[in-house]
């Protein structure tokens, strides 16, 4: 297969390029040809709405601006497929990303009728047709109608120029990603699966509905669990903490919050109670693990039984989560205690997923 990959994300550390440089690695491991073609780095000019291009009974018509969008448009031209990758602005694509499209306006040739879907479409002049067309958008939004304009935009795309829509990959929740000090076993799950499905994508031309669902998969559970953690980011954001990583938080609560929703449960221990006493702010917490299933008690009673009992500081507690300090040392330093099952502490790691794969990065 031979694909042109645009992307159109300005932020070139942020969690477009993380899920769509999986995408691309997949790719090429599944034997892609592939142009990489970065319209931040690249100096493409908007159009001008000239029309020169439309000049001449051509196959293809010729921009009148020079500039390096001619290296897109000519492996375009050949290519087997398009891979487009945005971030969610407003809505819809970013200003790169339509960019790119206004200035494929050179394969435009008028209106066709098409019997089919009785609709007018555009008459285009690729050398290569009926080109496979993927799109990764993401956004910080939850799935519900984040996507919807930018969607239909992109199905109205690919029909007039007579692309086939292969695939539509919505990923919302995108701060969630930052978070994966947490090892967080859907963030993972997630990523190889964007991985994967680029793969899939160059041997086969199309991605199977699992591994879709794979990379749309929800992170947060639920609306309200999404807003309260959203309050705290922007929070984060505007005392001027730096947005990139979730490791900035200190509230050990939230992570032990988020750390009952990355329970794996194929590790977990049929019933297990685990209680974090933070005597500096005088709060007590409870996570009970139940037949695969994981609870987490806010606000529970300090002298509560439980298999493990963890008493440290909150700043203490919040660091060893995100990996940033180190529980022996603690330990050893008289910072950090912990009560019960020894063994069941040490399998907290496996049990939540915790402390991923840290080599993916980027955010
Ligand atoms: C100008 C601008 C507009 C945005 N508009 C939306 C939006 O309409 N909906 C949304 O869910 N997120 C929106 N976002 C958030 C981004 O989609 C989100 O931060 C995403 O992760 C950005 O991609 P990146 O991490 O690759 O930079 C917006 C961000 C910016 C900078």
């Amino acid at each position: 297969m031979k694909a042109l990959f645009v992307r159109a994300a300005p932020r070139p550390n942020g969690v477009t390029s993380l899920v769509g440089d999986l995408f691309l690695r997949g790719m090429r491991r599944g034997g892609a040809e592939i142009l990489d073609f970065d319209m931040s780095a690249k100096n493409v000019a908007d159009c001008r709405g000239c029309f020169a291009c439309s000049a001449g009974f051509g196959r293809r018509g010729v921009c009148a601006i020079r500039d390096d969008m001619a290296e897109a448009l000519d492996f375009l031209d050949g290519a087997d497929a398009l891979v487009c990758l945005t971030p969610v602005y407003f809505y819809s694509m970013s200003a790169q990303m339509k960019r790119f499209f206004d200035r494929c306006f050179p394969f435009v040739r008028g209106y066709r009728f098409d019997p089919e879907s009785g609709r007018m479409l555009n008459e285009t002049g690729f050398l290569k047709k009926r080109k496979k067309f993927v799109a990764i958008s993401v956004a910080s939004g939850r799935l519900d109608d984040v996507f919807d304009a930018l969607s239909r935009t992109y199905r109205m795309v690919a029909d007039a120029m007579g692309f086939e829509f292969a695939a539509d990959i919505a990923r919302g929740e995108s701060a969630y990603f930052a978070m994966r000090e947490l090892g967080s076993v859907r963030v993972r799950r997630v990523l190889s699966a964007f991985e994967a499905s680029g793969e899939i994508f160059a041997r086969a031309g199309k991605i199977p509905a699992d591994r879709l669902e794979a990379m749309r998969m929800p992170l947060s559970r639920g609306r309200e669990s999404f807003a309260k953690n959203a309050r705290v980011f922007w929070q984060l954001r505007r005392n001027g903490t730096p947005f990139e990583s979730f490791s900035m938080v200190s509230d050990p609560r939230i992570l032990l919050r988020e750390m009952c929703a990355t329970l794996d449960p194929s590790r977990a221990p049929e019933r297990a109670d685990f209680k974090f006493v933070f005597p500096d702010k005088g709060w007590a917490c409870l996570v009970s693990v139940r037949s695969g299933e994981c609870s987490f008690v806010e606000s529970a009673d300090a002298g509560a039984r439980a298999d493990v009992a963890v008493t440290a500081d909150s700043e203490d507690w919040a660091g060893v989560m995100a990996a940033r300090r180190d529980v022996s040392a603690l330990m050893r330093a008289g910072r950090l205690k912990v009560e019960g099952d020894l063994s069941l502490f040490a399998a907290m790691k496996k049990i939540f997923g915790l402390g991923g794969d840290r080599r993916v990065g980027g955010v």
